[in-house]
């Protein structure tokens, strides 16, 4: 029987790279290293229409990666190897796809419509997360008609949300947003770090009486949250003059209700979600109860039809056109193949500030990565250093560096053809920047052209860009509810293909557990009596003691001047 060698499983617990498609893969990058996407485009005149796809509304633009048809064509082939399809099926039928913790990932079931059906250990989710939307958008719909009011009988104007990583960044990326869509007269905020400073800034100007705070951690002991929510405590029973206040003023969003009713919330102030959804995942669930309070119920529905819109084209669509596939599988490409360490997300739109930083947790936290599902060490690069800043702000900071600069740095920018803003003038120009930047990105400017142009020969190298620097483009109708859903499922969703090449677990974060220990351990000693024995390494051990010496004000520094805060 003849067999495809690319189609050949692996021995069992052998590495991905030993995939006769990983090792053609390999073998082809090495044979396209020096292509530059000039001759990619003057080779092939339709490359631009013919390297793109579309789903949910969003337009992806990957003409200008480093790839030709045949790496594509391998890509393919190295997903079908490692069965990116049955592990897709095997998400959608919730199955135990987080094998560290012996979970479901079953974050699609949070966007399902109520007609559809999603097991997980032989029990429909579905109903029971319709029920939670049906509460939330009951007690949205109250705090922002009134009907829900304070202890002292005035109405909600200010949110706080309490809570941090993912249950922080996603919602407060879409406050952010979908400001256009939201209540103008209902502030939302958001605390998340330990630092003082957080919470004191987000509530110096705010009236407790009118004020809401959502305490979000979907294990209710996070360190910060937990300590963000006892001052929120005070500062509520200080400002309404009754520690029973405070049960009017604090919901929770969690999946540890003994916890939650532990810290003395009723339970029927409390949001549930399941241990199927991991925190970085979750924005479509009770976690986004502060965008449902901003946007009302209406848009927040449309948000998850936008994630529910690409889950299914995720789902359904073949390979070779589907959108978080080839945005996963290109990632792959540029990390691990063509040796890029990190990826640029550029968007050419302000109210997306927020998105390379939510982005930042969802990417490196789900596949930051250095050992297989069985356990062993992977032979190859893995997720990427994800970061970025709105276009065209970058320009004028970083992008130097992006042109110029010895480092490979792909680029994911995104883009609306309308603006919430219509102010004259602006639009337009912020799209013409962002296309003008991937342009000369791939194309770069030639020593001859430079010249052409009339440059003085000393300054020929320096004025000359040598080009072929990949990016893609995401381009939609507008930022709206829907397109927002649709965009945060692409990346969710490219993050899991990813994961799947590499073989890597990207629904755990084992690697956030040592510093938290660690912390644990030396919070005390920074405000032990006396001088408590240390038995750290020499450097934590002295920068302890001075620290301690610093807070005590016995290092001995002279007083300067400016050094004391207004406030
Ligand atoms: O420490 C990392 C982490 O566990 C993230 O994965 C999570 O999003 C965040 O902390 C907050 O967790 P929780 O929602 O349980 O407070």
């Amino acid at each position: 029987m003849h067999r495809d060698p690319d189609r050949v499983p692996p021995a069992a617990g052998a590495p991905r790279s030993a995939l006769p498609a990983w090792a053609a893969l390999a073998a082809h990058a090495r044979e396209v290293r020096d292509l530059h996407l000039r001759a990619l485009f003057a080779a092939d005149p339709g490359r631009g229409e013919r390297l793109a796809a579309e789903a949910a509304g969003i337009y992806l633009d990957y003409a200008k990666q480093r790839v030709t048809q045949e790496t594509l064509a391998r890509l393919l082939a190295l997903a079908e190897a490692c069965d990116l399809r049955g592990r897709i099926d095997a998400m959608f039928r919730g199955e135990p796809v987080n094998t560290t913790e012996g979970r479901a990932a079953l974050h699609v079931a949070l966007r399902a419509p109520r007609n559809r059906r999603f097991m997980v250990e032989g029990h429909d989710v579905v109903p029971d997360v319709h029920a939670v939307l049906d509460r939330m958008a009951t007690f949205a719909d109250a705090v922002r008609d009134g009907a829900w009011r304070g202890w002292t009988g005035r109405p909600i104007r200010h949110v706080v949300n309490i809570g941090i990583g993912g249950s922080d960044l996603g919602p407060a990326m879409a406050c952010e947003a979908l400001r256009p869509y939201s209540r103008r007269d209902l502030t939302v905020r958001f605390v998340s770090n330990v630092d003082g400073a957080d919470f004191a800034e987000a509530t110096r100007d705010l009236d407790p009486a009118e004020t809401l705070v959502i305490v979000v951690s979907k294990t209710f002991t996070t360190l910060e949250t937990m300590t963000n929510a006892h001052t929120a405590r005070r500062w509520l029973t200080a400002g309404l003059g009754d520690a029973g206040a405070v049960a009017r003023h604090v919901v929770a969003v969690s999946a540890n209700t003994e916890a939650t009713a532990r810290f003395g919330i009723a339970p029927d102030r409390v949001f549930g979600f399941w241990d199927w959804v991991g925190g970085r995942y979750s924005m479509g669930s009770a976690v986004g109860l502060a965008v449902m309070l901003a946007v009302g119920p209406a848009h927040f529905r449309a948000m998850l039809d936008g994630f529910h819109a690409m889950d299914e084209h995720f789902r359904t669509a073949p390979f070779a056109c589907n959108l978080p596939v080839l945005s996963g599988l290109l990632a792959v490409w540029c990390t691990t193949f063509l040796g890029a360490q990190t990826l640029a997300v550029i968007p050419y739109d302000q109210s997306l500030r927020r998105l390379p930083a939510y982005l930042q947790q969802l990417c490196m936290e789900s596949n930051g990565k250095s050992v297989t599902h069985a356990g062993a060490p992977v032979p190859y690069a893995t997720g990427p250093i994800v970061w970025g800043e709105p276009g065209t702000n970058g320009q004028h900071s970083f992008f130097q560096l992006l042109h110029q600069g010895t480092r490979l740095v792909p680029c994911d920018f995104i883009a609306f053809a309308r603006s919430a803003y219509p102010l004259p003038g602006h639009h337009d120009l912020l799209i013409a920047s962002m296309l003008a930047q991937a342009e000369a990105l791939a194309f770069g400017q030639t020593a001859d052209e430079v010249r052409a142009a009339g440059t003085p020969e000393a300054l020929v190298a320096h004025r000359t860009f040598a080009g072929n620097r990949p990016s893609s483009v995401l381009l939609a109708e507008r930022l709206d509810p829907f397109t927002l859903g649709a965009l945060v499922a692409l990346y969710e969703h490219s993050v899991f293909v990813q994961a799947t090449i590499w073989d890597i677990n990207p629904f755990d974060q084992w690697g956030v557990e040592l510093g938290k220990a660690l912390a644990r351990r030396i919070a005390p000693e920074l405000t032990a009596p006396g001088e408590p024995a240390l038995g750290h390494d020499s450097s934590t051990n002295a920068l302890i003691r001075r620290y301690r010496r610093l807070r005590a004000g016995r290092a001995g520094g002279d007083r300067r001047a400016g050094a004391e805060p207004e406030s």
